[in-house]
């Protein structure tokens, strides 16, 4: 990697990131049943029908893990909680083992210098809370304001960063309109919903935590740059529908207080009544903005469906193993356009960026030169809008582990480290090594 820490302003982070079940292990420590559990339990959801039970056993190798994040000198650790192990049911009795496993994971992170940056919620919704109707059921902000409370009443004082909700978009449209993740539900009346109570939930819960005094709250979107992919006009307002839809939506409610009219348009007559009364709850001030960013789409008019009426079309860039585009203009393009049009002089962090391969080991290694080319044409960009203007004060690679990739299973590859799925044992890849030259060596 050409690239150093020279490249960067002198406080930038660096971290690298993951999420709990992932690679926790979910069968471990007295977690409750989640929604992923029975999402993979139903035939035809998930690649070979895996599920996080084991995953990458981090719930008993995590000292190992952040051994690998600090040898490779990052500066901050980017994981999640789950709901599910600290309240197996949602709510009600909590689980100590598994809330003295955070304050385990959190301590053994500032014993080796790393910042922790965490995620309250990365999807795995406890199933008793699904059977209530999940994020359909407006209830689920308080649900999730007082699972904030008692993991932040005991973690809070020693956290960097924390994020209520990990990528609203995957939580709602994602989930409840496409159906291609957990709960699996393909309904407009159900993705309307869970798309405005997830910005609920994350207003609830930073109101608890500013309530506890805590600092360093902020959001993590994931953005999709939509490119329309004919030159007609029915095309270009199909791409600007699926931007409002996937990008604006989020951040037009969390900065502005207000919901593009763009998908108001399709989604207003399936709202919950009174919705307009959560926008100052939802759009209160946060002190940085995450963006995960990883491809772009290429969107059609499709005058046949019914609203949002735009399909994707196959584009003719590279593609990674998830077959998705390598489009890092992307990622500098998002940076300039969210401080301009959102957020301003608020601090800016790349809360994940990587790509999946199919990556072997062979002689005891396991080369990615793909991976690392990845890495480094994006931040190349980061750097690009830095030199911009934009105020982007870190930049986390996902992800740490080769890991559990929801409903492609254990198949699609992106950590910087190697896991072999049968005896567990990490194997730093190439790319690894880059990062820890670019960060050690050449950088310090
Ligand atoms: C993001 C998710 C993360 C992982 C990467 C590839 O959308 O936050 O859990 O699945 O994509």
């Amino acid at each position: 990697m050409k690239l150093t820490r020279k490249d960067f302003p002198e406080d930038f982070i660096f971290g690298t990131a993951t999420s709990s079940y992932q690679i926790e292990g979910h069968a471990f420590g007295g977690a409750g049943r989640t929604h992923w559990d029975d999402y993979a339990a139903t035939p035809g959801n998930v690649s070979r029908a895996e599920d996080g039970g084991r995953a990458c056993d981090h719930y008993h190798r995590y000292p190992e893990d952040l051994d690998l994040v600090a040898a490779a000198g990052f500066d901050a650790y980017r994981f999640s909680i789950s709901w599910a192990r600290v309240l197996p049911d949602g709510r009600g009795a909590v689980n100590a083992e598994g809330l003295d496993f955070y304050d385990r994971l959190t301590d053994a992170m500032l014993e080796r210098g790393l910042a922790p940056y965490a995620t309250l919620y990365h999807w795995e919704l406890p199933s008793a809370l699904a059977d209530l109707g999940g994020w359909r059921n407006g209830d689920i902000g308080d649900w999730f304001a007082d699972y904030t409370e008692i993991v932040m009443t005991r973690l809070g004082d020693r956290m960097a960063t924390v994020a209520p909700i990990n990528e609203p978009w995957c939580v709602a449209w994602l989930s409840h309109f496409m159906g291609l993740q957990a709960p699996g539900i393909r309904d407009i009346r159900a993705a309307a919903r869970a798309m405005h109570h997830v910005l609920l939930a994350h207003g609830r819960a930073t109101q608890v935590m500013r309530g506890l005094g805590m600092g360093g709250l902020g959001g993590v979107f994931n953005l999709e740059w939509s490119n329309p992919a004919d030159d007609s006009e029915a095309s270009r307002l199909a791409a600007a529908r699926y931007d409002g839809i996937y990008n604006r939506w989020f951040m037009g409610g969390v900065f502005k207080g207000e919901y593009p009219a763009i998908v108001l348009e399709g989604l207003e007559p399936h709202l919950p009544s009174g919705w307009q009364d959560d926008m100052a709850l939802i759009s209160q001030p946060l002190d940085w903005c995450g963006i995960n960013y990883y491809t772009r789409k290429n969107i059609a008019a499709d005058p046949r469906a019914p609203w949002p009426s735009l399909t994707d079309v196959p584009g003719v860039l590279p593609k990674t193993y998830m077959d998705w585009e390598i489009y890092p203009e992307g990622l500098h393009d998002f940076l300039i356009r969210t401080a301009r049009e959102y957020t301003g002089d608020l601090p800016l962090y790349v809360t994940e960026n990587g790509m999946a391969a199919h990556d072997d080991i062979m002689a005891g290694e396991c080369r990615d030169p793909h991976r690392i080319d990845y890495y480094e044409k994006h931040l190349s960009e980061v750097a690009r809008a830095i030199a911009g203007g934009a105020p982007v004060k870190g930049y986390f690679a996902w992800s740490l582990l080769d890991n559990y990739e929801w409903s492609f299973g254990y198949d699609k590859r992106f950590g910087l480290v190697h896991v072999d799925f049968d005896t567990l044992a990490r194997t730093p890849k190439g790319s690894y090594h880059a990062m820890k030259a670019a960060l050690t060596e050449a950088g310090r």
